[in-house]
């Protein structure tokens, strides 16, 4: 079936986002150490994730996927670990209660290292330098040495996401993320959040259901799936030599599996049918995510659910579409409706984030707004076509950041300056987060019951 496929198949293929190392000889004896290290995740972690995902292709279950755009190694703390995580739970648990329905938790976490650039090099003044490609490739200051591809990052990248992955397990599974702690999420709301009241009248409305729940003899004691949750990794599969590196053979079933995260996906700048990307990713067995930009054909789409998914799996392929606000009503329909004809079997996830950058007072920023609007519009279009509008992709932070514009507690162009930590693009602060639960928890709910959000019925 995988017809002349290898782990390194790829290298034979036309490549973009290539870093420039200077001494092939050191990469080539760092990715031979990366190859002797025990895996990230196990394979049969990923195939539990895969079926959780044919869930969500089926219209059974919500994915939520999110994190940061770039982990960076010098904010590797446990409080970022546990303040994103916390955040993460809060959105879970809204949409879980507002959808009725099991939420797949995927986190671009513990592996979101790389970054595909539009340009290769970048000017400042009179001075250009490569372009910062991602903590696992090159240093984001703006000197010539930082800029250099240096090898030993990649070390640095694994280890850092083997110590995020084994406390976001320890988070998941050993009682943090227990449904009795629902309230205790809360504490990370700074003091005057504006989502914090709405957060609070749904913890309330929990609790309650489970101290019944516990009057009639189930409890988190009793019943694992109370006080535990399943929490997956995913990051962007660019740097390639580093994915072969952490590509092993499952021994159970003697497929290949990328054990550097559970899922994994292409961007849309990587996405060429011919080249290196998809052939890599069309040989191992975990899930797959894809991103759709405005530039994908029907025909084009077609293409790569053939390379990608030519059993039609469900729950192997997530098409993950990016078009911004005002595009998403005449890009998506194509699609979708070509996916349909030919029966073919995805999650559609909405990402939007990437289509709606803008520069304001000289930042790189997502005004809240088109935002909601671009996730609104992905609704109304599945709902017109009939079809799962399957999960979000998002870049949050549990920080008190200022990145986005606007939100409920609207921040301003002006206010840009004040917390902006990024290391690429801009993510949605906590509170912008749990917003845009809330405002998809009405959408979901809006699904089910085919009537208009009661705003009031969640206080
Ligand atoms: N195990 C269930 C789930 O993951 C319920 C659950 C436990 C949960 N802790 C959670 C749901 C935290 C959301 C957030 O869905
Ligand atoms: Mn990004």
């Amino acid at each position: 079936m995988n017809n002349n496929w290898s782990p390194n198949s790829w290298r034979s293929k036309p490549i973009q986002q290539v870093p420039a190392y200077p001494d092939a000889a050191v990469l080539a004896e760092t990715e031979k150490q990366l190859a002797s290290y025990p895996p990230l995740v196990f394979a049969g972690e990923a195939r539990k994730l895969k079926r959780q995902l044919a869930t969500v292709a089926n219209g059974e279950s919500f994915l939520l996927q999110g994190g940061d755009c770039a982990e960076s190694f010098a904010e590797h703390g446990a409080d970022n670990i546990r303040d994103f995580f916390r955040v993460f739970l809060q959105m879970a648990v809204v949409l879980t209660y507002a959808g009725a329905q099991p939420v797949v938790k995927v986190g671009r976490i513990a592996g979101q290292f790389a970054k595909p650039r539009s340009s290769g090099s970048e000017t400042k003044g009179d001075v250009t330098l490569p372009s910062y490609r991602g903590d696992i490739i090159n240093g984001i200051d703006f000197d010539e040495k930082s800029r250099i591809p240096d090898p030993a990052r990649q070390e640095m990248a694994y280890r850092q996401s083997a110590a995020t992955l084994n406390l976001l397990r320890a988070f998941a599974q050993g009682g943090y993320a227990n449904l009795e702690n629902v309230h205790k999420w809360m504490l990370g709301f700074v003091a005057d959040s504006p989502q914090s009241g709405r957060y609070e009248a749904l913890a309330a409305r929990i609790s309650e259901t489970i101290d019944f729940m516990r009057a009639v003899g189930i409890s988190a004691e009793s019943h694992p799936a109370l006080r535990e949750t399943d929490f997956y990794t995913s990051h962007e599969a660019l740097l390639l030599g580093y994915e072969e590196a952490l590509t092993r053979v499952d021994s159970t079933s003697g497929d290949w599996y990328a054990t550097s995260g559970h899922m994994i996906w292409i961007g849309d700048r990587t996405r060429q049918p011919d080249h290196a990307h998809i052939e890599y990713c069309r040989g191992i067995k975990n899930p797959l995510g894809l991103k759709c930009g405005p530039s994908l054909t029907p025909d084009g789409l077609l293409e790569l659910i053939d390379l990608l998914n030519p059993e039609n799996e469900p729950g192997r392929l997530t098409l993950i579409a990016r078009f911004g606000a005002d595009k998403v009503g005449e890009h998506l329909p194509k699609l979708i409706r070509a996916v349909e004809k030919e029966g073919r079997k995805v999650v559609w996830s909405c990402d939007p984030m990437h289509g709606n950058t803008i520069t304001a007072a000289g930042y790189k920023t997502r005004p809240f707004d088109y935002i909601l609007k671009e996730v609104q519009s992905f609704f109304d279009v599945h709902h017109a076509e009939g079809t799962h509008p399957g999960g979000i992709h998002i870049e949050m932070t549990g920080k008190n950041v200022t990145e986005c514009t606007g939100g409920a507690r609207a921040i301003r162009d002006d206010e840009l300056q004040d917390r902006y930590h990024t290391h690429c693009d801009p993510r949605l602060n906590a509170d912008q987060a749990v917003e845009l639960a809330f405002l998809v928890s009405d959408l979901l709910r809006k699904g089910k019951t085919g009537e208009q959000p009661k705003h009031a019925a969640h206080g």
